[in-house]
């Protein structure tokens, strides 16, 4: 597969994202309803002096629950300690992390749809009465053990909130959904990421960004980032909207946000398939791409955007896709 900047999945190229991150809710910029709800929320457990309820984030990737998750144990001045649903293979893994936990800490597990289901039952009364039941030793020879875990705040995280069982997704207190950022908040993002940087961005050059990050902060943060080397480099102390405009001539991401992998989609979809209707798969062959990567990160964006539809029957061009593909099918048509 293609390394795409555009995705809103992780990529080597975030390694370093740490510095960039906000630490407190005060810097989270946008889902003013979940951050203003996990606000009160956090007070209210540090009025009681009890441990926050267990905490449910959702949404696509790189709308910021990894990052809401450390911001909620910085905002309730507690550990948090991380795993993820794979990670965790036997029981033992489970205990080996719940162990270390001390009161009013925050557990994150980070894409927990992917946990196994017999983990995810051992979880349950950990969860409801912070117990642990595990069995131990060899068979023939086992036996059960409980074992008191002190009170903590279980945070979930995943990009597919339909593939949580209903069991556990009924035992977190509080369950977000992360939304799609507006251009004047990923505006905000990428200000505030310039001057964490210490690199300068002209205002429209920080709008076009903005409206060319599919409504995500990664890769709005992403392409600041690149855009930032092009301006580095040609010696300018501030990034300006032509030098924007040229970078991103380069890494080849249009008006909308769309890369070569969005626009081979729209093309193979108009001009070998008539607009469709046609099945996601044959899509895939034609543009030689993983079925699940158009479905998990091209086509929602697409969707949301209005280029596609979804039928019964299949996907078909809308003319917001024909416009776009016709004025010559490129990156750049205006
Ligand atoms: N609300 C926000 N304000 C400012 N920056 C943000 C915000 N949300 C996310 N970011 C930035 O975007 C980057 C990606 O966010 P994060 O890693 O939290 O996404 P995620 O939802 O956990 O993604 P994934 O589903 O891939 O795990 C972070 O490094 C952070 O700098
Ligand atoms: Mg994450």
């Amino acid at each position: 597969m293609k390394e795409r900047i555009i995705t809103g999945e992780k990529l080597d190229v975030d390694i370093s994202d740490d510095n960039i991150r906000p630490q407190r809710l005060d810097e989270y910029i946008g889902q003013d309803e979940v951050k203003e709800n996990i606000r009160v929320f956090v007070e209210a457990a540090k009025i009681r002096g009890e441990a926050l309820d267990h905490v449910l984030l959702y949404g696509p990737p790189g709308l910021g629950k990894t990052t809401l998750a450390h911001i909620i144990a910085n905002e309730l001045g507690t550990n948090i300690k991380t795993t993820t649903g794979p990670a965790l293979e036997k029981s033992g893994d489970l205990a080996a992390v719940l162990s270390t936990l001390e009161p009013g800490d925050v557990l994150f597990i980070d894409e927990i749809h992917r946990i196994p289901k017999f983990i995810e039952e051992i979880l349950y009364p950990a969860m409801e009465d912070f117990e642990l039941d595990i069995v131990v030793g060899q068979e023939g020879s086992s036996r059960s053990i409980k074992i008191e875990l002190p009170p903590f705040t279980l945070v979930g995280a995943t990009t597919r909130a339909g593939d949580i069982s209903a069991p556990l997704r009924d035992r977190f207190g509080i369950v977000s959904k992360l939304n799609y950022y507006s251009t004047d908040e990923l505006k905000d993002i990428i200000k505030r990421t310039s001057r964490v940087l210490e690199m300068d961005i002209s205002d429209d050059a920080a709008l076009e960004l903005a409206n060319r990050s599919r409504k995500t902060p990664r890769i709005a943060n992403r392409l600041f980032k690149r855009v930032r080397d092009f301006a580095q480099v040609a010696g300018e102390t501030e990034i300006t909207k032509e030098t924007t405009l040229n970078s991103l001539e380069r890494l080849k991401v249009d008006k909308y946000g769309l890369d070569q992998v969005d626009i081979e989609y729209l093309e193979s979809l108009i001009n070998k398939f008539n607009g469709g209707p046609v099945g996601v798969e044959t899509i895939a062959s034609s543009i030689g791409e993983e079925v699940s990567t158009l479905e998990d990160v091209v086509e929602p964006y697409l969707m949301q955007e209005g280029f596609i539809k979804r039928t019964q029957r299949g996907r078909i061009a809308t003319d917001k896709s024909y416009s776009h593909i016709k004025k010559g099918g490129t990156l750049f048509d205006e």
